[in-house]
């Protein structure tokens, strides 16, 4: 293991039972809260894309908006949250979807991307895939070339990373 990833996995808290029995989730507010672990994160997340023209950045609601404004912000492009159902106020485009514990729906502004923009999807985990591979759909949908995602935790054993790569997806991950 790098000393940056064994830093950044240092940083994250597991928490057993939560938010089911048998769920290990992984915190990552211990993380946000260490200034030097976040701005290594989010260094780590952006490296890969310095120089290339992205217009848009791509987050899941809640923790993606958090990691997916900073990069948005280091790579002065565009920010598109995707939400839970029914939080957006104009017209959407929504998607049923499962993840490591539950189902849900998510939605997105019709007009957040337009045709052919490059978008990078940013959240802080994957899992099942379930939710990322919901807003790669929904993204598309809309025309937008999704041209990576990134993560700072895999957990592979869920299979997740070869779902969105199957997709013909790029994912990049800090932290198995
Ligand atoms: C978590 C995480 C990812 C998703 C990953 O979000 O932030 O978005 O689960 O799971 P998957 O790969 O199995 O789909 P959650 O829905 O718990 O929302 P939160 O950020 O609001 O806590
Ligand atoms: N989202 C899906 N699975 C998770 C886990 N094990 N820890 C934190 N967030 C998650």
């Amino acid at each position: 293991m790098s000393s940056i990833t064994h830093e950044l996995a240092s940083a994250i808290r597991s928490i057993n039972d939560y938010p089911k029995p048998g769920i290990v989730f992984r915190d990552i507010t211990t993380l946000l809260g260490n200034p030097r672990a976040f701005r290594r994160t989010v260094d780590e997340l952006v490296q890969p894309y310095a120089g290339l023209k992205i217009d848009k950045i791509a987050g899941m609601e809640a923790r993606g908006f958090i990691l997916g404004g900073a990069v948005a912000h280091q790579l002065s492009a565009g920010f598109v949250p995707i939400r839970k159902k029914g939080k957006l106020p104009h017209d959407t485009v929504r998607i049923a979807y499962s993840l490591e514990y539950g189902v849900d729906e998510m939605e997105m502004h019709v007009d957040a991307v337009k045709p052919g923009e490059k978008v990078i999807l940013v959240d802080d985990l994957i899992a099942t895939g379930g939710t990322a591979v919901g807003a790669v759909q929904l993204l598309r949908q809309i025309g937008a070339d999704v041209v990576s995602c990134c993560f700072v935790i895999d957990l592979p054993d869920l299979g997740g990373r070869k779902k969105l790569e199957a997709l013909g997806v790029e994912v990049r991950t800090l932290v198995e």
